[in-house]
């Protein structure tokens, strides 16, 4: 299999909690991988992991066949990245904002405006930032991710704080990227409904440990044999598939939490 993205054992702690344990990721060249997993799961802290912003405790990890530490600077310079609602000059248009983005890349000048139209804000590249609106604001935060169309990209909650439109077109750019221009995409939400809806490869984290990692379907699956789901194919895409699988994904988490509270009392 031609895997983008390994992790071996991968570990964070911060003095004795453990952020990130032991996680062994395989993403797929060309997928887009969800990941999936509630409040402190250790999501961000992977994806700064990755991308060289705060150093693993323990484990590895290869990007594109290059392995981190050594080959940090070229890991970062194929690798587009949005993290917690990215920040930007406010008093500098959207379109100056990439432009400082763009040169530190030492890209063409082109690819500024070729992002802003990638995102939709072609005819907003002129106003400042500070008069964008939210979703205006993480619109520009997805085209800094992909000024040079980067091979990789790494999205951190991209939809986070977006209207229900906001959150259905950008779900739709995501979606086509990897048909528009060659790239794998690694991308955080809550929501496995929402994931659902864009992802082909889920991975889904509790309290710093992968719960689970395959294909969507290889997770219909799982969840038509462990009751879940009621149907699969694309049946599986309905109201009630999507909500049978939501609800197999809330168990998961919720067996794993009792398991934890039992082993704790032991
Ligand atoms: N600098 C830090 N020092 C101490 N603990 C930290 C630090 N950064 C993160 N953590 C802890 O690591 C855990 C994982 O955090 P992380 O931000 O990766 O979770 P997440 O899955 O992204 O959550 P969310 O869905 O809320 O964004 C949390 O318990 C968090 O408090
Ligand atoms: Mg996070």
């Amino acid at each position: 299999m031609d895997y983008i993205i390994t992790t071996k054992q991968l570990t964070k702690r911060y003095k004795s909690f453990i952020a990130v344990d032991n996680v062994s990721l395989n993403i797929q060249k060309g997928s887009i991988y969800g990941f999936l997993g509630p409040n402190g799961a250790g999501k961000s802290t992977i994806m700064k992991m990755l991308l060289g912003l705060t150093a693993p405790t323990k484990g590895s990890f290869t990007i594109d066949g290059k392995q981190f530490p050594n080959d940090r600077l070229s890991i970062l310079k194929e690798t587009g990245s949005f993290i917690e609602s990215p920040s930007f000059y406010g008093n500098l248009t959207g379109e100056e904002n990439l432009d400082i983005i763009r040169r530190i890349l030492g890209i063409h000048r082109n690819s500024v405006k070729d992002a802003l139209e990638l995102v939709g804000l072609a005819e907003f590249g002129g106003r400042l930032v500070k008069k964008y609106s939210l979703g205006m604001k993480q619109r520009l935060g997805l085209a800094g991710a992909m000024l040079g169309r980067p091979s990789i990209l790494i999205l951190d909650e991209p939809t986070n704080g977006l209207d229900p439109s906001g959150i259905h077109e950008i779900r739709n750019l995501i979606k086509s990227l990897p048909g528009l221009y060659k790239c794998t995409i690694l991308i955080s939400s809550h929501m496995l409904s929402e994931i659902e809806l864009m992802a082909d490869h889920i991975g889904i984290l509790n309290h710093g440990r992968l719960l689970f990692e395959g294909s969507l379907d290889e997770l219909r699956k799982n969840a038509l044999q462990t009751g879940f789901a009621t149907q699969s194919g694309p049946d599986a895409d309905n109201k009630t598939g999507a909500a049978n699988l939501e609800d197999m994904f809330l168990s998961m988490i919720d067996k794993d939490n009792a398991g934890r509270k039992q082993r704790g009392k032991l």
